[in-house]
């Protein structure tokens, strides 16, 4: 094994290009797939970034989830602090729970999401998307698609599915945008936390006295669940249901003009979306980074990690791993992506998978046939990254068009 250094703080910088991981993750990768890692308030735990060491420790619920996406007790990459036990969990917040609690409530969820489920709602979702591409045709370019389209359609799909008003979105994506800000006091996510929260609360309470046709009333129908854990389950649906597949849709736009062949190929033969869309996910890999806690002494890619580390996953160094994925780092719409951990692995396994796939199908197949001439707006070194983010992806990207869009 080659020697390289130690991290200090996670490698954020995108220097390999944007859709690249940072070099120094590559590096790691090759030389120690578990490798250690000093957070910024000098603790030190562990990064895994092999394929197979990542899939492990996801699949094995030793390692906690009690201290991911916990927002509030842990500020990411400001310091975190060392760990002594997992901590307080959010009622509701499943994704930062560990079995049995957690099964406890995805399992009242599972049936609104199933492939069938989805497969039902793919004409009504392909209709969102129309409607939106109306909108971005009546505009004058260049336009942000991100505003315009990439976070619209899944705000509109996820507000419609769990019965949350369009209209009210000011409220929770100014607010979700907040939290996923890496450098953020515990005052600013505390304050973002709360609006939401307050936001929720009295929805779910107004759905638990009259409920409608949508999730969250099914939910609240569930007379053992919490006004507190139905609103910490709303949260999660609300912020994981539109800011990935968002990223996704606009990094991925980008992706598609910087490879114009693969997107004139996807132009010509619709059928090739479904195979893009896979590839799309693992060569992006925009939900990246997930913590997890081990709750005893493991071994881990011939390490062992002792109980109360802190262990980090980078999903796209597993996805980029030359011994799971040859030429890993070259996007090819035609291979089998198959395998890839961009929804995670294990019990956490994203729950909203099928329908993220279908907003993403969609979505791009009509922008591709709508806007034939779509293009960049500025150079591309000028798209703006969100390296500041958690969930990874650019602020915005500036497109246009020369003919008038159909
Ligand atoms: C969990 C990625 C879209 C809901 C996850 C996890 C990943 C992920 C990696 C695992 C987290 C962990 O192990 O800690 C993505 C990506 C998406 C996407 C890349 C889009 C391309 C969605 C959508 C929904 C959703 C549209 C809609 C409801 C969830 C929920 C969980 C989750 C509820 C927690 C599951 C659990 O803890 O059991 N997602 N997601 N996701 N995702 Fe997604």
């Amino acid at each position: 094994m080659t020697q390289v250094d130690v991290p200090h703080g996670l490698p954020m910088d995108r220097d390999a290009g944007p859709f690249d991981p940072p070099r120094a993750i590559t590096r790691l990768r090759a030389a120690r797939p578990v490798s250690p890692l000093v957070f910024p308030d000098g603790h030190e735990g562990w990064l895994v970034t092999g394929y197979e060491e990542v899939r492990q420790m996801m699949a094995d619920t030793r390692f906690s989830s009690r201290l991911d996406l916990d927002i509030v007790h842990v500020p990411y990459e400001t310091g975190m602090p060392a760990p002594t036990e997992p901590s307080p969990q959010m009622p509701g917040m499943f994704i930062a729970m560990d079995p049995p609690d957690h099964g406890r409530l995805r399992r009242k969820l599972t049936g609104a999401f199933t492939v069938k489920r989805m497969k039902q709602l793919e004409e009504h979702i392909a209709d969102i998307v129309e409607r939106q591409l109306d909108h971005l045709a009546r505009l004058t370019p260049p336009v942000d698609l991100v505003q315009e389209f990439a976070l619209p359609v899944p705000s509109l799909v996820i507000c419609e599915l769990l019965g949350v008003p369009y209209a009210d979105r000011g409220t929770f994506q100014a607010n979700s945008a907040q939290f996923m800000l890496r450098e953020q006091t515990l005052e600013e996510k505390m304050g973002a936390y709360i609006a939401v929260n307050t936001y929720l609360t009295e929805l779910v309470t107004s759905k638990r006295a009259e409920p409608g046709d949508d999730i969250l009333s099914d939910l609240a129908r569930h007379e053992e669940l919490t006004v507190e854990e139905l609103t910490g389950a709303a949260f999660l649906l609300l912020l994981a249901g539109h800011e990935t597949t968002a990223n996704m849709l606009s990094l991925g736009t980008f992706a598609l003009l910087e490879h114009p062949s693969q997107a004139a190929e996807l132009r010509a033969d619709a059928e090739l979306l479904p195979g893009a869309v896979e590839e799309l996910l693992r060569y992006l890999s925009v939900a990246d980074i997930f913590f997890r806690y081990a709750t005893e002494d493991l071994e881990l890619g011939g390490e062992t990690i002792t109980k109360g580390s802190t262990v980090v996953v980078s999903l796209l160094a597993a996805n980029r791993d030359p011994r799971r994925f040859e030429n890993p780092d070259t996007l090819d719409i035609h291979r089998n992506a198959r395998g890839l951990l961009s929804f995670g692995h294990g019990v956490h396994q994203c729950l909203g998978q099928q329908l993220a796939r279908i907003e993403m199908r969609a979505g791009f197949e009509g922008l591709l046939r709508r806007f034939p001439t779509l293009a960049l707006a500025v150079p591309a070194e000028e798209v703006k990254l969100r390296t500041d983010m958690n969930i990874y992806g650019v602020h915005e990207l500036p497109v246009t068009w020369t003919e008038p869009a159909a």
